[in-house]
């Protein structure tokens, strides 16, 4: 159902690899409620992902970035402005990586050059993205830029490893530049903290399928899907929302309130 909350909106979106990311649902959702956007993704992303149907499917022009180059960064900004017309409206920060999970090295034995890559593409990119954006004075007033985390930022999560400490990082850049881009060009700057989900990144966490039913028991509402994430971006694209800025919310099914559910208890209690 659309409801034309982003019509004549101009942004772009990160990390659309696949049709299970968060981003591409994202996407599609966007492309619903009348927005325009530039879908951008890492270059060895782009030969191994399914972007291209995206696009095509949304009216959307690719442009190319590895999120970690400034360089990239900046001709994507200005290009996007080109392609769309004018000034942003909206950005979604939807990237994460950490190689020390990929390659299943225990938090305790990190490997600290993987540990700078991750944390330069999981968090700082995030710096980078908005530092290019306000630099060009590429936003448009109200406009809204969105990152998406976990909880693992707040709480421990063992098998989340050094990407909780990325998140947490995430999250603090988010609201530090979101001071300046509010101050200074009344746009506002969230994160989503999104249940755990079935994507090419949620699954590379070791025991994914159990944290993901845990999640799904602990939660009142239930897991938080893709989809419910792309509907509450939507939100936060809106005019809906002007004044939720340098919050981190979650969209987690009420998860991150519970201590425990009846659902959990009954795995302990012995009739
Ligand atoms: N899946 C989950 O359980 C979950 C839960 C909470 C938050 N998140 C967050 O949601 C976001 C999207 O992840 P997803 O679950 O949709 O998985 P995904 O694997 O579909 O998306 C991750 C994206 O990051 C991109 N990326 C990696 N390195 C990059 C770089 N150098 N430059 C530009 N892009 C790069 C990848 O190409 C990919 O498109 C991430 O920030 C993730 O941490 C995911």
């Amino acid at each position: 159902m659309s409801y034309n909350l982003l019509k004549g909106k101009r942004g772009i979106i990160f990390g659309a690899l696949d049709a299970n990311s968060i981003a591409w649902k994202t996407a599609e959702r966007v492309h619903e409620e009348g927005g325009q956007f530039v879908l951008t993704n890492a270059p060895i992303a782009m030969r191994m992902g399914q972007i291209n149907e995206l696009a095509e499917k949304t009216g959307s022009q690719i442009i190319p970035a590895d999120a970690t180059s400034e360089e990239d960064l900046q001709n994507l900004v200005e290009k996007s402005m080109e392609i769309l017309g004018g000034k942003l409206d909206f950005v979604l920060h939807s990237i994460g990586m950490s190689i020390n999970v990929r390659k299943g090295r225990a938090y305790t034995d990190q490997k600290y050059d993987w540990t700078q890559k991750g944390t330069d593409v999981s968090a700082m990119s995030f710096h980078k993205v908005m530092q290019s954006l306000y630099k060009a004075d590429a936003m448009n007033e109200w406009g809204s830029i969105v990152a998406l985390t976990y909880m693992a930022a707040q709480r421990v999560f063992p098998d989340y490893n050094d990407m909780a400490d990325n998140k947490a990082y995430l999250e603090s850049i988010a609201r530090s530049f979101g001071y300046f881009f509010g101050r200074d060009k009344k746009v506002r700057v969230n994160t989503i903290s999104q249940s755990p989900t079935p994507t090419t990144a949620g699954q590379g966490v070791k025991g994914f399928d159990g944290f993901i039913a845990y999640a799904e028991k602990m939660s009142p509402l239930g897991n938080a899907t893709a989809i419910d994430c792309a509907n509450y971006t939507v939100t936060l694209f809106s005019d809906l929302t002007k004044r939720v800025t340098l919050q981190n919310l979650y969209n987690d099914g009420g998860f991150s309130n519970m201590g425990v559910s009846d659902a959990v208890m009954d795995h302990f209690i012995s009739e």
